[in-house]
């Protein structure tokens, strides 16, 4: 088998392929097959606008046309087996990649691209919720667009019109499958988020399932009950659902599937329960096959018999992204594999990201730097470049020339690595998406000032933070930083005001021990090594493990101190300004009595325009 996929590999480099050009190649790697059940499912969820796939990793490089194509071919071999394949996606498609936000209007290409995919399921994230264009874009273009399956359980929208509060899609949707006859009733939900522009209205979960239309639901008597939702898989919205459906349906078989957190994760809720999350980014498609589910009604007769009628088998895969693994998983190769459909879509990704000019380069990273991949501080870490070298040359006021300052940013405000090689208007947006402005507070007391790094770093543990739930501190870090201290298979030690929290790792107990590179096998490459409920067995290519490291929830820059190294009286006070409730709340713990009042604009330039000038000037050339 191993010799079989060396051969596959060697051929890859002599064929064109789909995928974007310029897109790197797919790599040989030891595969793990998809297992097929009665009924089947393919999950997306956080895209992020990254439907042009990964232009800086072969691992990763398949674009939405690929995936198009995969799920045309994998429908036809559940028609084939007489079992059924559904497709979800939950949420977060918008906001984190130039495809998406680089247009004006954003998102001007990405309806159609995505579109072009049918769905059987489809809900919202919270990205679809912070602009109020975007909930008024999700309303009249994609809702239209997926009819049948957009669902929004939780969800309303104001027209605008009439300042009607009305369900942005239907509740929920009952279906019976094409080949197994199954009846399912589906819900979409998402998280109780509660900073959506004010077209929207997230319900409270707890709300909604005391809802006459959802215990309506709930009374259905389907055959399984599919919730996909915008929500981590261990977050409490998901158990409330759970336990509620399950009051009602002893033993009706219940599929989650979840997202939000940014990572490949499964969960056993019990014999007949399960979730998935199918990770970020358009890196992971996955894959979710049952068996066992008995149907309650008569039904057509059906080809398909389950070996393992007794009991519910749930089983998960995490399918990698790239052409090598989506030709393994169906057999076919560069010149079978790509539909017509997904020809089209790779094709118009193709033409929108060359109006958009997505791959102009400001610069040449000179080096990776890494969001989590490595410690902070180091030379290898983003943050610590950030922290060194953007923020001190970048933050000024010319009002304020030579006033000493401390400024803060939350880590949370970076999305993605930086690769070496070219820094491109694409790059721009996927690293910093955020339009994040600088505020400062003059002639802060510096005894005072420079408290309030920590206080914003133990978050947790300081009670002024604590006591308002607003400035929860999972706020400023990035979700996948939230949901790695939230995993309870890793460590999760909270860092004592002496602990050296940069020492904290979480990646090397949860990873798989790395195969042995024997001569018959290609080497593994860098890559998931998911552990979740059901084992360490999930992910579709075996990967060498990367080390996933804490960072802090903000970084500092002391800048324009005295250079005789003695401590200025007062200083600026300089931050980000989405972190502004948590600095003024931090400087009333540590005795500085600031209000909005005392806030001011330091810079014309956002962390983003900072970021960019920075590049342009000090990573010049080409690659
Ligand atoms: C939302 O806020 C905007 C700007 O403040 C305002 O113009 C609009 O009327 C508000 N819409 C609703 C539905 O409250
Ligand atoms: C792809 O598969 C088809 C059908 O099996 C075969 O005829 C063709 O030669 C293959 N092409 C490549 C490039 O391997
Ligand atoms: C693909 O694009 C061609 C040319 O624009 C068009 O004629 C064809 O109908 C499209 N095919 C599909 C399946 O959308
Ligand atoms: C980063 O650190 C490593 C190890 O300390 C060193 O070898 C390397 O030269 C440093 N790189 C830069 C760009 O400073």
């Amino acid at each position: 088998m191993f010799i079989d996929t060396v051969l596959v590999a060697a051929s890859l480099a002599t064929v064109a392929r789909a995928a974007q050009p310029g897109a790197p190649k797919p790599v040989a790697a030891p595969m793990r097959d998809l297992e097929w059940g009665q009924i089947n499912f393919l999950h997306t969820t956080d895209t992020h606008g990254w439907h042009g796939g990964h232009l800086q990793e072969p691992q990763y490089s398949a674009d939405w046309g690929d995936y198009i194509s995969f799920a045309e071919h994998m429908k036809k071999k559940a028609d084939e087996q007489g079992v059924d394949l559904l497709l979800i996606d939950t949420g977060d498609r918008i906001e984190g990649n130039g495809l998406y936000d680089a247009s004006d209007p954003k998102g001007k290409y990405t309806s159609d691209v995505f579109r072009q995919q049918p769905l059987d399921v489809i809900c919202t994230g919270n990205h679809e919720l912070y602009q109020a264009s975007s909930v008024q874009r999700e309303h009249e273009t994609t809702v239209p667009n997926y009819r049948e399956s957009y669902l929004a359980s939780n969800l309303d929208y104001i027209e605008p019109e009439t300042g009607n509060q009305i369900p942005q899609a239907q509740r929920y949707r009952k279906f019976t499958t094409k080949n197994q006859g199954l009846n399912v009733v589906a819900f979409g939900f998402i998280f109780d988020f509660d900073r959506g522009a004010n077209n929207s209205v997230v319900q409270q979960v707890e709300e909604t399932v005391k809802q006459d239309w959802f215990l309506k639901a709930i009374r259905e008597k389907p055959d399984l009950f599919v919730v996909a939702g915008h929500v981590g898989l261990r977050m409490k919205e998901f158990d409330l659902i759970y336990k509620v459906i399950r009051d009602q349906n002893w033993y009706t078989p219940i599929a989650f599937f979840g997202g939000h957190a940014h990572v490949r994760d499964a969960r056993k809720l019990d014999d007949k329960a399960y979730a998935i999350a199918s990770g970020r980014y358009m890196e992971t498609i996955g894959w979710v096959s049952m068996d066992g589910i008995k149907k309650k009604s008569s039904a057509p007769a059906v080809a398909y018999v389950s070996t393992t009628a007794a009991s519910v088998s749930w089983k998960r895969r995490y399918i990698d992204n790239n052409l090598y693994g989506l030709h393994y998983h169906t057999g076919l190769n560069d010149t079978t594999f790509p539909t017509e459909n997904g020809r089209n879509v790779t094709k118009l990704i193709a033409e929108s990201r060359k109006s958009l000019k997505l791959d102009n380069a400001y610069g040449c990273a000179p080096q990776d730097l890494w969001m989590s991949r490595a410690e902070f501080p180091s030379n290898s870490s983003v943050f610590t470049w950030l922290q060194d070298q953007v923020i001190p040359d970048m933050v000024s006021n010319k009002d304020r020339t030579g006033v000493p300052r401390l400024a803060i940013a939350n880590t949370g405000m970076v999305r993605f690595d930086i690769f070496k090689g070219a820094f491109t208007t694409d790059s721009t947006f996927i690293v910093s998406p955020f339009l994040s402005r600088w505020n400062y507070i003059p002639d802060v007391p510096y005894n005072v000032a420079q408290k309030i790094i920590d206080l914003l770093n133990r978050g947790g543990q300081v009670a002024a933070l604590e006591a308002d739930p607003a400035l929860d501190t999972k706020y400023l870090i990035s979700p996948e930083q939230w949901s790695f201290r939230n995993r309870p298979q890793f460590e999760t030690s909270t860092a004592t005001p002496d602990d050296d929290e940069t020492s904290m790792r979480f990646g090397e107990d949860a990873g798989q021990k790395p195969l042995a590179n024997g001569d018959d096998k290609p080497d593994l490459i860098g890559g998931y090594t998911t552990q979740d409920d059901l084992g360490t067995d999930g992910d579709d290519t075996e990967h060498s493990p990367i080390k996933f490291y804490a960072v802090p929830n903000c970084i500092q820059s002391s800048i324009g101190f005295p250079t005789d190294g003695s401590a200025p009286a007062t200083v600026d006070l300089v931050f980000v300004d989405y972190t502004q409730p948590y600095v003024l709340q931090a400087l009333r713990y540590s005795g500085g009595d600031y209000s909005t009042d005392d806030v001011k604009p330091y810079s014309d330039l956002s962390m983003t325009d900072m970021m960019v000038k920075w590049i342009s000037e000090n990573w010049k050339g080409k690659c």
